[in-house]
């Protein structure tokens, strides 16, 4: 009989030492773990946004949690984020390799490669290429000002009707990218554009849902038949018509005479030949997969967001003080269609867009980061290789920051003299060293599609819809619950 119990007693005080979490002397405070699990139980896993708030309210704005036995550290507010990632850029510019989303994307790629010189040579070539894409015949704004034709049409066939904008953004800003990318645009009626925006929404829900959670923290589970495999089957999938176009490019490719990304990755390589370089088909082939995915849901989602405001608050879309249409006509006047350089004429309409951004908070926690080195932030130490939360969240909606932290208000991005100013706690597309690829391809999508589909419609919450509901539906991106919208042309346009 002593001789069992003393065995269960050994049996358990293994268990907790081979799961045993502790915080390393001076790391961040937090809650305390349990073994295996760690902080899980402290996290709604469907949506953690506000219990994230309530730590920091509780420990400060860098505290530390731990996902399984592993700590990561969450960092809030301005003042710590830019303390991290600007000041202290390269210490926390890596990227965790072992979390569900590597595993998904098979470890390659840029948006998750770690801090490295293949990383820096594949963001210097990704901004450059994006940048210069005026590629001699057809500018990004030209590109873009084309999808909005087709959303035109779209809209047109509903005018009178109520309808769902949900798939028709995604499958506009999916067609934008995948013209950069491949120079292909897609039937809205497409298996193929189908296929992306299906593969789009589940695999972001699946990844910043309660299954990756349960997937980062218990490495026991992974190769159990859970319904994360449905991301690693769809990555797969998405992965080998990446493969596709890429085979079926090739065939008409002239080297030296780019007609999209693809082309000039493609000359990029001949050039380096084999110097050891990072750049290689693979990668290639990972790269296209993270530019349309960071590039779609990201654009889709912020319109989404953007006219689901416009809608309810009537004031903006143009009876009032704001006066946006007024805007929007008068710099327009006499011209066909928008540019991006309108937007210095229009300050309204640049308040109401960023305000929609900010509200739409669409990476709450960035891409997580990891620490490259043994650093320190605000008092703390932090070893090398600790994950970083960078509560992106935090600093949109941060007291003190904003006018009207809490509301949507288009005045927290205007002065007392009515000009657009961006305060610096703007940061829906992160800051530093690893911000935002995509961020002018996304400003430039925004605007030029927000104000020519003002111009031409007017958008109306259907009287059958009930009261708007605001909230988020919490993922790897956010977004709005479903609605519908009713279309109507404006008269004047
Ligand atoms: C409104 C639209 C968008 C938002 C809010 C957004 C937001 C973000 C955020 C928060 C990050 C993480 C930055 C970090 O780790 O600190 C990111 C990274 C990235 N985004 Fe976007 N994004 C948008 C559109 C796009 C578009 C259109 C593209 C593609 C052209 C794109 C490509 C990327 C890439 C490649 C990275 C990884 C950068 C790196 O790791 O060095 N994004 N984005």
């Amino acid at each position: 009989m002593f001789a069992s119990v003393a065995l269960v007693l050994v049996a358990v005080l293994l268990f907790l030492l081979l799961f045993q979490t502790h915080r390393a002397k001076n790391f961040p405070p937090g809650p305390r773990p349990i073994p295996i699990f760690g902080n899980l139980l402290h996290l709604n896993l469907k949506n953690p946004i506000a219990d994230l708030e309530k730590l920091a309210k509780r420990y400060g704005n860098v505290y530390s949690l731990f996902i399984g036995s592993s700590p990561v550290v969450v960092i809030n507010g301005l003042q710590a984020v830019k303390e991290a990632l600007v000041n202290k850029g390269a210490d926390f510019s890596g990227r965790s390799q072992n979390l569900m989303l590597n595993h998904a994307v098979q470890v390659k790629g840029m948006i998750l490669a770690d801090y490295s010189p293949g990383w820096k040579e594949h963001r210097r070539f990704g901004l450059m290429t994006l940048r210069n894409f005026g590629l001699g015949k057809k500018s990004m704004e030209q590109r873009i000002l084309g999808e909005i034709h087709r959303i035109i049409n779209h809209l047109d066939q509903n005018v009178g009707k109520t309808m769902n904008p949900h798939l028709l953004f995604h499958k506009a800003t999916s067609n934008i990218i995948c013209q950069v990318l491949f120079a292909r645009q897609f039937d809205y009626d497409s298996e193929i554009i189908n296929f992306f925006v299906d593969y789009f929404y589940e695999t972001s829900r699946i990844l910043n849902g309660p299954w990756a959670m349960i997937y980062d923290s218990i490495p026991m589970v992974r190769s159990l038949p859970l319904p994360f495999q449905k991301a690693f089957k769809m990555f797969r999938m998405a992965h080998k018509k990446y493969s596709g176009f890429l085979a079926e490019n090739k065939k008409t490719r002239v080297p030296g005479e780019p007609r999209h990304f693809i082309d000039c990755y493609l000359d990029e390589l001949d050039k380096r030949g084999d110097d050891g370089s990072s750049f290689s088909e693979d990668q290639l082939c990972a790269f296209v997969l993270e530019l349309h995915f960071g590039g779609t849901d990201t654009t889709a989602n912020s319109l989404l967001t953007a006219f689901l405001y416009l809608m309810n608050y009537p004031q903006i879309q143009g009876m009032s003080s704001f006066h946006l249409l007024q805007e929007i006509d008068k710099v327009l006047h006499g011209k066909d269609q928008a540019s991006f350089e309108d937007r210095h004429q229009m300050p309204y309409m640049q308040a109401v867009i960023h305000e929609i951004q900010r509200v739409a908070d669409i990476a709450p926690l960035s891409v997580f980061h990891c620490t490259t080195k043994d650093t320190d932030l605000m008092g703390y130490s932090i070893p090398r290789g600790t994950v970083i939360i960078p509560n992106l969240s935090s600093v949109l909606f941060e007291e003190g920051q904003w006018k009207s932290p809490h509301v949507f208000d288009p005045e927290n991005f205007l002065n007392e003299k009515q000009e657009f100013v961006k305060p610096e706690a703007f940061m829906p597309f992160s800051t530093g060293q690893r911000m935002c690829l995509g961020e002018g391809l996304a400003r430039m999508e925004l605007f030029l599609i927000v104000v020519t589909l003002l111009r031409k419609f007017t958008f109306i919450w259907p009287e059958d819809a009930g009261e708007p509901d605001f909230t988020l539906v919490y993922g790897t991106t956010q977004t709005p619950k479903p609605y519908r919208m009713t279309i109507q042309r404006r008269g004047t346009a």
